[in-house]
């Protein structure tokens, strides 16, 4: 049938198949126009969202891509200041780097971490002293640094030792803080670790510099990615069940956010970010705090590689899952997209 014949069928009243609905309340009413839409729209995206996750690399070439992340490069010092000039330009308000540790530097323990000329800390001062108004935070965890991949230290029999590491953790996050880190953002998963990096800051005259806690933090295949772009991947013994939360727990996840914000958290964390969703809205319905999700590598990359094979409208698609995590109720994303969408942001103001 033509819609032509369709509509003089309809508007029939012998029709009786084919009846007007009689309705008070019509949503798509609002839909019918993108003014309408715009001025009922409920969240919107801005570039105050974004933390731009980014690799660091030692070494004479300036970038070197991430094969499983198309688009992204592991970057060197000079090149980690430009970008950092670029995200300030742009109006993104913090990053958040990443080490390649040169595999030579890694042992059982992870001691490069407390090194404080090591490749982050050498990073951090100097996108510190280039832009000083960039916020920058920075990740506390083993795991760039052990030659086994965990995020803590690890016994002969396959454990990992809580206490032990969140000794080193402080180190660590003394180390970063005089780099002139902004923002402490331990990843770790192990218990009270917040407290402890709480109570060493304060201790070394760092009251100011901030905790970001990785509070929900699943053990999660998503992570794939970032295990390349670091290089733990081919090093990472087992998996990291006896830390990273199960997969299939929620309840579980506000105990975490809430023992982290009694031991001093400024800002949470749920990662990754589009599978756990739920977690985001009942951690910020329960406790209001500044709440972040991380859109993590193995995210990206579906995004990514499903636009690059035309499955897909790649820049839609990163607005569209963005957005999700500001309807759940985040207020901001840590996303490997960020310096993209901020550009986009920007083109069209
Ligand atoms: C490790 C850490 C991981 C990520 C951030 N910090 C990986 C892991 O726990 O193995 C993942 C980020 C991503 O996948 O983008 N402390």
């Amino acid at each position: 049938m033509t819609i032509r014949a369709l509509r003089e069928t309809s508007s029939s009243a012998k029709n009786a198949a084919a009846p007007k609905l009689d309705l008070a309340t019509r949503l798509r009413r609002n839909r019918k126009a993108d003014w309408s839409r715009r001025l009922v729209r409920e969240n919107v995206l801005t570039t105050n969202d974004l933390i731009w996750p980014l690799f660091l690399i030692d070494g004479a070439e300036p970038r070197r891509p991430v094969a499983t992340m198309p688009g992204v490069d592991r970057l060197s010092v000079d090149e980690a200041v430009r970008e950092a000039e670029r995200a300030a330009r742009l109006g993104i308000p913090a990053l958040a780097p990443f080490p390649y540790v040169d595999p030579a530097l890694r042992d059982p323990v992870g001691s490069e971490a407390e090194n404080h000329r090591n490749l982050m800390c050498r990073a951090v001062s100097a996108i510190k002293k280039a832009v000083p108004e960039i916020g920058v935070i920075t990740d506390a965890a083993l795991d760039p640094y052990t030659s086994h991949g965990h995020d803590g230290v690890l016994t002969e029999d396959g454990r990992i030792l809580n206490d032990e590491t969140v000794a080193i953790l402080c180190r660590q996050a003394l180390a970063l803080a005089e780099a002139g880190a902004d923002c402490i953002a331990p990843s770790d998963m192990m218990d009270g670790r917040i407290g402890a990096i709480r109570t060493a800051l304060d201790g070394a005259g760092f009251g100011d510099v901030q905790i970001m806690s990785y509070a929900a933090k699943y053990a999660s295949a998503f992570y794939g990615p970032f295990r390349d772009a670091i290089g733990t991947k081919q090093t990472l013994i087992g998996d990291k069940r006896t830390y990273q939360m199960d997969p299939a727990n929620s309840d579980e996840a506000l105990r975490e956010v809430e023992i982290d914000i009694a031991e001093g958290a400024d800002m949470v964390m749920v990662k990754p970010g589009l599978p756990y969703l739920d977690i985001c809205q009942r951690v910020k319905d329960t406790f209001g705090v500044p709440t972040f999700a991380y859109q993590v590598s193995g995210e990206y990359a579906m995004i990514e590689m499903a636009a690059r094979a035309g499955a897909i409208d790649g820049e839609r698609a990163m607005i569209e899952s963005l957005t999700a995590f500001k309807r759940a109720g985040c207020d901001g994303i840590l996303t490997y997209f960020a310096p993209r969408v901020a550009g986009m942001l920007a083109a069209a103001a």
